[in-house]
């Protein structure tokens, strides 16, 4: 795909931000690179949720992470929109739940790096992690901890 078609529309993507009131599941645009697994995981733990997810694979997702602005110390193997929020890696589908909710005014939510035991990354072991919530000026909040 030619990177101005792309880049359009991701911007198309996170602009385009409805307000659905509607019943029925919630659609999430999932960009990942072809290769992660756990990102694959991860979908599979938003569908087990009710999202239903759209996912898209591309092989730079720095493209992605800078037209959103997550900034860098957040970022993490994936990046999801949903309804006009941006998620962050391994964010549990309960901390998403929350946050369409309550829409609180930030960008979104993000799981920095891929601690062991957040959904998608279960092997056994258990990273204490933060899900924190970020604005495009770069602040950072806690929404919940593990
Ligand atoms: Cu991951
Ligand atoms: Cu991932």
């Amino acid at each position: 795909m030619q990177r101005a078609g792309l880049l359009a529309m991701i911007v198309t993507l996170f602009f385009s931000a409805t307000v659905s009131l509607a019943e029925g599941p919630q659609t999430m645009t999932v960009w990942k690179t072809p290769w992660c697994g756990c990102c694959g995981n991860w979908v599979r733990h938003m569908e087990e949720a009710g999202f239903e997810v759209d996912v898209r694979e591309i092989e730079d997702l720095d493209v992605v992470k800078r037209q959103a602005g997550i900034p860098e110390k957040l970022q993490s193997c994936h990046t999801a929109t949903v309804d006009g929020y941006i998620i962050e890696g391994h964010v549990p589908a309960p901390d998403v739940k929350r946050l369409l909710q309550e829409r609180p005014k930030v960008g979104g939510l993000a799981v920095p790096g891929m601690p062991s035991g957040s959904p998608g990354m279960e092997n056994g072991q258990f990273d204490a992690y933060e899900v924190l919530t970020f604005s495009r000026n770069g602040e950072t909040a806690v929404f919940n901890r593990y």
